[in-house]
């Protein structure tokens, strides 16, 4: 990995909650940051060391444009942030469209942002997704949040795919698992603070930086089962 000044970051999904932490911690430590919002303004802070792109990261057109605009970049971090939840219906209460909506958005989208995008990470380089402890199978003894915990597991499963075509890319491939925060996903009663979490994913990244084949790991750096 670059010194710490070179070190090039695109972010998915920062105009608020983990992702827009996720910006900041990064350009705190010294990373320059692409960051991705669908609407401009908000709370993304803008200087020297973060750039703003717009991006839906649903649609295929758009993730095609910003990688010809990224074109000659070279990134040392591709994460993607970006997911939603639409509440805790049992699933054969969910509508349809609701479910094409979550998992487009929480699993196909972000493999398709990822293969789009890989080819400007470096060697070395580092290729992550936000993913969920409740995209864990075998963790699922507790019910609720169906939907939810499918598409995280799809987005899990479809990364393990990618990890192995791409095996002997030299990437490093993580799913992370921030632990349950406070944000309008995670609610105003999760017990952590993205102000707490973040840094500690970030440690993970930086930690991570180099390492062979595909983990899914929490912010502590233990792997979470599969
Ligand atoms: N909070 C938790 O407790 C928790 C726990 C485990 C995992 N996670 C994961 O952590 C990540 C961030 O969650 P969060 O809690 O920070 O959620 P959040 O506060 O709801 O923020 C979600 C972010 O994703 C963006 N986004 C959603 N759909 C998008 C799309 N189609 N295209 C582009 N951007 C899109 C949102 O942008 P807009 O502002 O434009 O909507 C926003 O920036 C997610 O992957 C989530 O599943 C969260």
């Amino acid at each position: 990995m670059s010194a710490a000044s070179d070190r090039l970051a695109l972010v998915i999904g920062a105009s608020r909650g983990l992702g827009l932490v996720l910006v900041d911690e990064l350009a705190r430590r010294g990373w320059q940051v692409i960051a991705t919002t669908r609407q401009p303004g908000g709370q993304l802070r803008v200087d020297a060391s973060v750039e703003v792109e717009s991006l839906e990261m649903t649609s295929p057109e758009q993730v095609a444009a910003l990688r010809s605009r990224l074109a000659g970049r070279r990134l040392d971090l591709l994460f993607v942030n970006a997911a939603i939840d639409r509440g805790d219906l049992p699933i054969d209460q969910v509508p349809t469209g609701m479910f094409t909506e979550v998992m487009i958005t929480n699993a196909l989208s972000p493999l398709r942002a990822v293969e789009a995008l890989r080819d400007l990470v470096v060697p070395g380089g580092t290729v992550a997704v936000m993913s969920s402890e409740q995209g864990s199978i075998s963790l699922n003894t507790g019910g609720g949040y169906e939907l939810y915990k499918a598409s995280k597991a799809a987005l899990n499963q479809l990364m393990r795919s990618y990890a192995t075509r791409h095996a002997h890319d030299g990437h490093t491939k993580l799913l992370i698992d921030p632990g349950h925060n406070q944000t309008e996903l995670g609610g105003p009663d999760a017990p952590l603070n993205p102000s707490e979490s973040i840094p500690a994913v970030v440690d993970v990244l930086e930690a991570q930086a180099g390492a062979p084949g595909l983990q899914f790991l929490d912010r502590h750096g233990k792997s979470v089962p599969w």
